[in-house]
């Protein structure tokens, strides 16, 4: 129904979040660059996505999306990819055995640069200057200088986007993501990892199986599912010039979609139904994410339901509820009722990170015993309505950093200071994300066993 909807019919709606470039005519120019470069991602695949995700709607899959709050360009190279895959394809893995579940993976990742920002302007002592809005817009450097949106980073992030995706792609299909190597994934994993023997142990009972099913004639080589696998990526759609130039016509169905990443979400702070990124969205065919935070009511979320997915499309649209861990069972159980009251087609994930940040030591971190309490009451009361807990969105890493306190470490906050890196908000370590999948998985199990006990009792 994306009526009289063009790719730049966002720029006649009052918008949020936009930084103020000095220069338009600079900023028009790369627009137009971007606009003849290679598309990152094809509609084929993100209709593959949209199909996945229709699954986890209908109650039969997961959800796994996670990565960087904000990729740096400083921080772009190969060991940084290579163990950020890893630590989500071990989370991968533990979900699936613990849901027996098709688990649908979505980095946050090839293109999550721009950042929604709280304050225009950021205060240190006695100097004042605009906040920074992710590497794609300007500098984290507090100087003058850097600050300043400067329209070429939108070059360096396509260019890093395409890189990472290459190498992603390498990875997904070209051999690391055989289950063979479920062993091998935990070498060069953090040393002494408190979830290692854990890890181990389900490693054992994967190889196993995968000797049983050789035995029989299954195996890798004959069967490219055990070899390969879908990876899928994702970001914000924030800065709408630059998704507007990576949008295009696919030439099999004379649909528009965006080629900047297979799923593209709106923010908490961006939902506003007549306004830019709602417009933006509604006319683009990829599988969408909307951001729910406390301020959104029923009535609210079933305006933008009808705006983002008038067919109702299964795998469409998700629900990436973010509240807070003493927030959730205050405002979750309203979002269910209105979209169930209105049999509404949607994937419910929860994104335990963004509602539970607190200031500890002058850093801005996120204690982990808040992220599991958020997903625990996620799951409950998923269960007491009936519908289905489909799917977790985390800001992560794989590698060791202290950001997020707690977790079998027990980290502390004066360990912050110790390897502190993100550049925007704080991530799981790689030991944390796991942490988090056993307990997710431990979680599905449940609700398995309880279905079963329904069925046979
Ligand atoms: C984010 O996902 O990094 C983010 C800014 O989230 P939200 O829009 O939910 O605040
Ligand atoms: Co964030």
């Amino acid at each position: 129904m994306a009526q009289n909807w063009t790719p730049t019919s966002w720029r006649q709606k009052p918008i949020q979040q936009v930084p103020d470039y000095p220069d338009l005519a600079a900023l028009a120019a790369t627009e137009e660059r971007l606009a003849k470069f290679p598309p990152l991602v094809f509609a084929g695949e993100a209709r593959r996505l949209k199909s996945a995700l229709a699954n986890v709607a209908e109650g039969k899959g997961f959800l796994l999306q996670g990565g960087d709050c904000a990729e740096s360009f400083a921080e772009h190279g190969a060991d940084t990819i290579r163990d950020f895959f890893r630590a989500f394809l071990q989370m991968a893995v533990v979900l699936t055995f613990g849901a027996q579940q098709p688990v649908v993976k979505v980095g946050r990742i090839a293109g999550q640069f721009a950042k929604p920002r709280s304050s225009n302007i950021e205060k240190q002592g006695d100097v004042s200057l605009p906040s920074y809005r992710g590497d794609i817009i300007n500098g984290i450097e507090f100087t003058e200088d850097a600050r300043i949106p400067n329209p070429e980073r939108q070059l360096m992030a396509y260019r890093q986007s395409a890189a990472t995706l290459n190498l992603l792609r390498a990875f997904a299909m070209g051999g690391y993501a055989n289950l063979d190597n479920v062993h091998q994934w935990m070498l060069g994993f953090i040393k002494d990892s408190p979830q290692a023997e854990r890890y181990r142990k389900l490693a054992d009972r994967i190889s196993e199986t995968m000797d049983f099913m050789k035995a029989i004639g299954i195996t890798s080589e004959n069967h490219p599912n055990l070899r390969e696998t879908d990876f899928f990526t994702s970001h914000e759609a924030l800065l709408l010039g630059y998704e507007q130039a990576l949008t295009r016509v696919d030439s099999t169905s004379g649909d528009w979609y965006a080629t900047s990443g297979h799923m593209i979400w709106i923010g908490d702070r961006t939902r506003q139904p007549d306004h830019a990124h709602i417009e933006y969205c509604r006319g683009i065919k990829n599988p969408l994410g909307l951001k729910c935070g406390p301020s959104l009511t029923g009535d609210g979320l079933l305006e933008l339901i009808d705006l983002l997915n008038p067919q109702n499309e299964a795998g469409r649209l998700t629900l990436i509820c973010r509240f807070g861990h003493d927030k959730v069972a205050e405002n979750l159980p309203r979002l269910i009722r209105a979209v169930e009251r209105e049999g509404k087609k949607v994937v419910w994930s929860c994104d335990p990170m963004h509602g539970n940040t607190i200031t500890l030591n002058n850093y801005k971190t996120r204690p982990f015993e808040r992220i599991l309490s958020e997903v625990e009451s996620f799951f409950q009361i998923h269960r007491s309505e009936g519908t289905h807990p489909g799917g977790i969105h985390v800001e992560m890493t794989g590698n060791d950093v202290t950001e997020c306190t707690g977790g079998a470490r027990a980290l502390s906050g004066d360990d912050l200071a110790d390897r502190y890196h993100t550049h925007c908000d704080p991530r799981l370590n790689a030991d944390q994300a796991l942490e988090l999948a056993f307990l997710l998985a431990e979680r599905m199990k449940g609700g398995r066993d309880e279905k079963r006990m329904v069925v046979n009792g």
